[in-house]
């Protein structure tokens, strides 16, 4: 079947996504082919361009996160039928009008949710969620230091720590962003361009520190977070916007109060079906009923992936960007 998708031959800037014709065969053994009707941007879509990580061969099909219907299903299949709405989070190959996925991967999506909310849900919800109850698990009352907090991840991670109780102090890039994150979960914001962020912090928290910083920044922010949480603190150093985390001696460590320092990636956390259920029930549930809200503030078609990856690396977008199919 022939359809279309954005493809890359080579890594590169965002030039090198091509808007091309592609053949999509039937479902094998346990897979579906999905008509797609959106796909989520993501900050890895942009290290999977760069080269930062790998594609797994070209021509590579970008794009991690998506919601379409079931059109066909292949051999073994029994948790999803034809006509089915479903969507997925971390299976390269989203910037498509149409793919195959195994079927193990999908979750269904209610009514109540929008195609574009689920698109945009997935990998930052399920992220947040695994970041809140799994890394650091959050308790009320635990002040928490959250980086990129009006981004796509971010404005969901703040939203479901403030429902946890916890005491959220979100950097940000300017005050439009700061303004957002705050009508989202954030107690504070501190300008991280301008301001000094332990200093800040320490401000904030009565000297203390923070239980756990969600550091999405990496090279540059990465001994800011180590210097802004309390003694036993977790540092979760989850993504590289400017550039991956330099090696460093694990012996600072002990000095700096006994802290703790991982680098955890979804795809550990949706390793079995059990943990995407885990986190996608609860996920969906808060969506549906409203607790936290998918904020789409970019939407752009899915043929202009390259502009999209443009705005999201210069910093110009909140929320999640969805590519319309
Ligand atoms: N490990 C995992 O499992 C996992 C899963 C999902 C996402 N992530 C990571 O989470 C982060 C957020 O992803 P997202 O898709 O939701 O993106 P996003 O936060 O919506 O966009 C990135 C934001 O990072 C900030 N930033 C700071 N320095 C930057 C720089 N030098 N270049 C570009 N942006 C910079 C900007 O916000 P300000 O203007 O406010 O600074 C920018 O808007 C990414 O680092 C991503 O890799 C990790």
């Amino acid at each position: 079947m022939k359809t279309r998708a954005i493809r890359i031959h080579q890594t590169g800037g965002p030039e090198v996504l091509r808007w091309e014709e592609v053949n999509v065969g039937e479902p094998g053994e346990g897979q579906v082919r999905l008509h797609q009707s959106a796909c989520g941007l993501n900050y890895i879509d942009v290290y999977g361009r760069s080269g930062l990580y790998p594609v797994g061969g070209f021509p590579a099909t970008l794009g991690m996160e998506g919601v379409g219907t079931v059109e066909s299903v292949g051999d073994g299949v029994s948790s999803v039928s034809n006509g089915d709405r479903v969507a997925y989070a971390m299976k390269i190959g989203a910037y498509a009008e149409a793919r195959l996925i195994a079927s193990d991967q999908l979750v269904k999506i209610p009514q109540g949710i929008s195609d574009q909310t689920a698109a945009a849900m997935m990998l930052k919800g399920l992220t947040a969620h695994y970041l809140l109850f799994r890394t650091y698990p959050v308790r009320s009352g635990d002040s928490i230091l959250v980086y990129a907090a009006a981004g796509g991840v971010g404005l969901i991670l703040c939203q479901w720590a403030s429902l946890l109780g916890a005491t959220v102090i979100g950097c940000v890039g300017s005050e439009d962003k700061a303004e957002l994150a705050k009508a989202n979960g954030c107690d504070h914001t501190i300008l991280y361009r301008d301001e000094d962020i332990p200093a800040r912090v320490r401000e904030i928290t009565d000297g203390e520190g923070v239980a756990a910083a969600y550091d999405s920044i990496g090279k540059v922010t990465f001994e800011a977070s180590l210097d802004s949480l309390r003694p036993f603190g977790v540092l979760a150093t989850y993504g590289n916007a400017s550039g991956p985390v330099e090696p460093f001696n694990p012996g600072i460590l002990g000095p700096k109060g006994s802290l703790y320092v991982t680098r955890p990636t979804l795809a550990t956390h949706l390793a079995t079906r059990a943990l995407l259920e885990q986190g996608s029930n609860r996920l969906i549930e808060l969506v549906e009923n409203k607790s936290i809200k998918i904020h789409v503030n970019q939407t752009l078609p899915l043929a202009d992936c390259a502009e999209a990856h443009r705005n999201l690396e210069a910093r110009n977008t909140t929320g999640s960007t969805v590519l319309v199919i």
